[in-house]
């Protein structure tokens, strides 16, 4: 398969309209076979519910080019069985996993010429995506939805590549009024675009936001959970049931304990604390590991002296290790790696 003729190296995030995308129709109370299309485009009524009640939910995975040439996605399982959750929360038809797993190998094989080569530090990123297509004016579900795959080759998410970012406490509360972040719905991430272009307006490039509640706790930012690095090299990650359950996350759980020995803590972490850490990480599939060097608290600044100028020791060995697992230069617990081709 001729790659296309894409500076790899240089790409950052964002969309390229790549060949093919998956659709599939739920009618009738079932879904249709799905096929791979050319048009990028959506036609739609102009009362379908996506667009009056925000009645979507959305996916984000990678598919990567292995050292020996194979094309290979990391854990989709879990990403098939969240979208069912989040649909499921906006009273949406689940897709089933079975089909989930099938449609993502058709639509990166369809599109293997947009897989970004090995050690390009470039990937294809993978949007699944389900809304509620027919017309509703009375605030209700729709009875017919759409499920789509688009994939777009996509670079760092954060400018500067390794390098750590300032992020902000947020003036906001992330949660949409009516829900909560545990799902991955269009709603949640459209009450955050304001916070964000205030955030890249100050100068930081993500906002930290706290529990709703009492805001003394720690919850995620805008597109990724935090891992912090004690001083003495413990992984503490923050436990709230208003977090998005990030599958990144939950691998590097795994990687720390298993891989290096480290001591994992899963729990409440409060904003008093972070003074105390070595090492501060945004993780997600579109951060990856993206190290953190400062938090800005309405001007006062908190430092994570280990990774300032550059990703932190823990830090480092954690991203070498879950993207070598990602990308075939490590070996991977059973299941996490998906075979394209
Ligand atoms: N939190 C939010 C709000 C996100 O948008 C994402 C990205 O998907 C994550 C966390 C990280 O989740 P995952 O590791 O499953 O990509
Ligand atoms: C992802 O990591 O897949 C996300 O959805 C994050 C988003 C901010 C791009």
């Amino acid at each position: 398969m001729e790659k296309k003729n894409i500076d790899w190296g240089n790409i950052g995030f964002g969309y390229m309209e790549a060949d093919y995308r998956y659709v599939s129709y739920y009618k009738d109370g079932k879904w249709d076979d799905g096929a791979l299309v050319t048009d990028p485009n959506i036609t739609l009524n102009e009362c379908a519910c996506v667009f009056q009640y925000a009645q979507t939910v959305f996916e984000g995975l990678k598919a990567y080019t292995t050292q020996d040439g194979h094309i290979v996605c990391f854990r989709p399982d879990l990403n098939a069985s969240r979208m069912i959750d989040s649909a499921e929360r906006l009273v949406m038809p689940p897709f089933p996993e079975d089909r989930f797993l099938d449609a993502v190998k058709q639509v990166v094989k369809a599109n293997a010429a947009w897989v970004p080569p090995f050690g390009s530090g470039a990937s294809l990123y993978i949007r699944p995506y389900l809304m509620g297509i027919n017309s509703v004016i009375g605030v209700k579900p729709a009875d017919e939805y759409m499920f789509r795959i688009l994939v777009t080759p996509v670079g760092p998410y954060f400018k500067g590549g390794a390098k750590p970012i300032t992020i902000k406490v947020s003036d906001y509360d992330r949660a949409a009024p009516h829900g909560t972040g545990d799902i991955k719905a269009g709603l949640n991430y459209a009450m955050s675009l304001r916070p964000i272009v205030k955030a890249h307006e100050e100068g930081f490039a993500e906002n930290m936001y706290l529990d709703a509640a009492t805001r003394t706790k720690v919850e995620e930012t805008g597109g990724a959970n935090f891992i912090f690095i004690t001083k003495d090299g413990t992984l503490v990650t923050p436990k709230s049931n208003s977090i998005l359950p990030s599958i990144t996350r939950r691998s590097i759980m795994v990687v720390a304990e298993k891989y290096l020995g480290m001591k994992v803590e899963h729990r409440e972490v409060y904003f008093d604390e972070l003074a105390d850490f070595a090492e501060c990480g945004l993780c997600g599939t579109a951060a990856v590991i993206s190290p953190v060097g400062k938090i800005n608290d309405h001007g006062k600044e908190i430092c994570f002296p280990a990774g300032m100028e550059e990703m932190g020791p823990y830090t480092k060995k954690l991203y070498d290790t879950l993207t070598g697992i990602q990308m075939g230069t490590i070996e991977a617990p059973e299941g996490w790696i998906y075979t394209i081709e």
